[in-house]
């Protein structure tokens, strides 16, 4: 990962007010007066964005596939508004590669302060995000991985851990039982997927009882769930015991799939459901039994961005990497060194 010198910034905006101060720039004296009575007044009327205060902030976001999603969006609205002191400008890039990218570029161009990024593939970063670095907008890379290493900083989840923890909650429930497993993948090309699906598979390499019959994207979406879970059922009704859908909203809809089917899963089922993420939803499906093991993948980030955007304005070292906590959640019942037994009250407890 690139460091950039904030001092070098910091040295190259005091240089820029001191030409502005000899007549530098483009503005003409009288525009420049025009200017600074324009900023007195926002100031008197308190408004921070005319006089020019606020930090810029651009979200490039994955798009609005999943509760998770709308949860994390949620909490960027929340974190990045006026009151304390940013200017959000956010773009929902519905889960297109080109769009997200072209997000970004209009970013550069409107000079923003910084940029942030929940990339949508961990690939294709590369011509971007040295277009971000001719110009000197520092870039953070939240939620996902990237290939590159050309930002400034990274916040998000470690999804290899989260896939881990899945597979060793399985490893302790089956205790030595024959697991034949189906895979509900995420987006193809997101680190979320890939790093479930790699931590996922390194336990199940440990386990010679278990078979993992097939592994397919359900783009982390309800529909793409419940369309994947259908044609598994086409193919391997009666062969499976366990079906992974690495996020919630896939999960509902290989729910409803077997719904459909007549097949029953959860704690009195035939079928061990696994999910991630542990939104409130999923959480309630886990209380009642339906889904066994739901790994969290927390959405609350927001504030950490902002600290690392605060730590860079002060000219102050900052985390590079900060890996945002998660756990585990089983249905009541279940007794695990891996999860925690869901209550009504860490339901209650759950924002989002
Ligand atoms: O990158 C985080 C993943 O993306 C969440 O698991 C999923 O719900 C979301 O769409």
């Amino acid at each position: 990962m690139k460091r950039r010198l904030v001092s070098t910034l910091i040295g190259m905006t005091m240089v820029a007010v001191m030409l502005g101060g000899c007549g530098g720039g483009t503005d003409t004296t009288e525009e420049a007066a025009d200017d600074t009575a324009a900023e007195a007044e926002a100031d008197e009327s308190g408004d921070e964005a005319a006089s020019g205060d606020l930090i810029t902030v651009g979200y490039a976001q994955v798009g609005h596939e999943s509760d998770w999603r709308t949860a994390n969006t949620e909490n960027y609205q929340n974190t990045f508004t006026a009151e304390n002191g940013y200017e959000l400008s956010f773009v929902d890039a519905d889960n297109d590669n080109a769009t997200q990218i072209e997000a970004v570029r209009t970013f550069i161009q409107q000079e923003l302060d910084y940029i942030v990024i929940a990339p949508i593939e961990t690939a294709g970063w590369d011509t971007v995000l040295e277009e971000a670095d001719s110009a000197g907008i520092p870039v953070i890379i939240a939620d996902r991985e990237i290939d590159s290493d050309n930002y400034d900083a990274f916040v998000g989840t470690d999804s290899v851990a989260e896939g881990v923890t899945a597979g060793n909650w399985l490893g302790e429930y089956l205790d030595g039982a024959e697991a034949n497993i189906l895979v509900i993948e995420g987006s193809v090309g997101a680190s979320a997927a890939l790093g479930r699906t790699e931590g996922f598979n390194s336990v199940a390499d440990e386990h010679s009882e278990w078979t993992i019959l097939d592994s397919q994207s359900g783009d982390f979406t309800q529909s793409g769930g419940q369309e994947v879970m259908e044609s598994f059922i086409k193919s391997y009704e009666g062969q499976f015991n366990v079906v992974v859908c690495q996020n919630d909203n896939e999960a509902y809809g290989a729910m409803d799939a077997m719904d459909a089917a007549g097949i029953t899963y959860g704690v009195d089922g035939d079928v061990i459901i696994i999910s991630f993420d542990a939104t409130h939803d999923g959480l309630q499906y886990t209380l009642g039994g339906k889904i066994n093991c739901d790994v969290e993948c927390n959405p609350i980030q927001a504030e950490i961005v902002a600290e690392v955007i605060q730590a860079m304005e002060a000219g102050e070292e900052y985390p590079e990497r900060t890996i945002v906590e998660d756990s585990a959640f089983v249905a009541p019942g279940i007794e695990s060194a891996f999860a925690t037994e869901m209550t009504q009250e860490i339901l209650d407890g759950r924002a989002y």
